[in-house]
């Protein structure tokens, strides 16, 4: 990693006020995330439904405005800069949404849509854009005659490429993916995650992989973050939090991921999710985890957790968590740490 990480986001936090009618409250979307992504890096995201994940990408790409925190673009403090002061930034960070079908404009064929931010940052006509166009298109897998289309007229997984296409004409330093491949066949995933490496290391953008299963990540990512009611609860490298997992709720992840290994699969603690997530109106004090924890104790688990470091570029926040160097003692499932 570079000393100017491309992206570095401190103590991020997003809340979002319920109206009255709806019962009102607050909904502690994101509670202080700190996250840093190298240049070249795929960071994984992962956690549950409703953990935070897509409102931190929102947040990065300025959708949505963060109530407290910074968020810096290869150290541009981009946090509250006015719309206008933020154009020339824009096209250094793209996302690809969770939902392609909703974020792609009805009413624009697929070239157009591809087309327009591409030729928007690089200044070209229409009659330019076409070649660089048509390899875009290629390039993500997509057959050129899909180009006079609208979206309505695609397959989900035509559309997720088209929504990646799109993305990767500006050619960002930094692409946030939301569940790029989530809602399709696991053989279609496979394809796009394939491409996605691919282009990658031929363009070298950064990425920010959001997911909620940590199979797809294992592939892709650099290092993993694990998100849990809108807190950071264990990062590290991709090795570090497969091989090594510290924080209960990321083995609980582990082990509800499908892996083709029966090794690997052996070797991941079974420590088996149950219950909701609960509501992030009224989120756990301490420990967001701790009253799903298989390992849990009161009084301490309702405290504030410290962030242990348990090895270079791996942390996880946990009561039970060895510190690197510390003697060895029996981890939080039961086996020494
Ligand atoms: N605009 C909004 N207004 C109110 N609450 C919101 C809004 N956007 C998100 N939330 C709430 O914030 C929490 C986090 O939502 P977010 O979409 O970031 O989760 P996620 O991790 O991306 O989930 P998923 O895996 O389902 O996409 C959820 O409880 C969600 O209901
Ligand atoms: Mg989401």
């Amino acid at each position: 990693m570079t000393s100017q990480p491309v992206l570095d986001v401190q103590g991020l936090v997003k809340r979002f006020r319920m109206p009255r009618g709806t019962g009102g409250g607050v909904v502690h979307a994101v509670e202080g995330v700190d996250l840093t992504i190298g240049d070249g890096e795929i960071v994984g995201l992962v956690g549950e439904s409703g953990s935070g994940k897509s409102t931190v990408g929102k947040c990065i790409v300025r959708l949505l405005e963060p109530d407290a925190g910074t968020v810096r673009l290869a150290g541009h403090d981009i946090t509250h800069l006015s719309q206008r002061r933020l154009r020339p930034l824009r096209d250094q960070v793209h996302m690809v949404f969770q939902d392609p079908y909703s974020s792609l404009s009805p009413r624009m064929t697929v070239g157009a849509i591809v087309g327009e931010p591409m030729r928007r940052r690089h200044g070209l006509s229409s009659r330019e854009a076409e070649p660089r166009t048509a390899e875009l298109l290629e390039k993500v897998g997509l057959a050129a005659d899909l180009r006079d289309r609208y979206p309505h007229e695609l397959s989900g997984g035509q559309r997720q490429r088209v929504g990646l296409a799109r993305s990767l004409g500006v050619d960002p330093r930094l692409l946030i993916a939301d569940e790029p491949v989530s809602a399709l066949d696991v053989s279609v995933q496979a394809a796009i995650l394939n491409q996605l490496k691919d282009l990658q290391a031929e363009l070298g953008f950064s990425c920010l992989f959001i997911a909620h299963d940590l199979s797809t990540v294992e592939y892709l990512c650099d290092r993993v973050a694990v998100m849990y009611l809108g807190r950071i609860v264990e990062l590290g490298t991709r090795d570090e939090i497969f091989t090594s997992p510290k924080h209960p709720y990321t083995r609980s992840l582990l082990a509800a991921a499908l892996t083709p290994d029966p090794a690997a699969l052996r070797s991941r603690q079974r420590v088996v999710l149950t219950g909701d997530i609960p509501s992030p109106i009224d989120p756990p004090s301490g420990c967001p985890f701790h009253t799903r924890c298989p390992s849990v104790e009161l009084p301490r688990c309702a405290e504030d957790p410290p962030t242990v470091s348990v090895a270079p570029d791996h942390w996880a926040r946990c009561h039970f968590v060895t510190p690197a160097g510390a003697a060895p003692s029996m981890d939080v499932a039961g086996s020494p740490s």
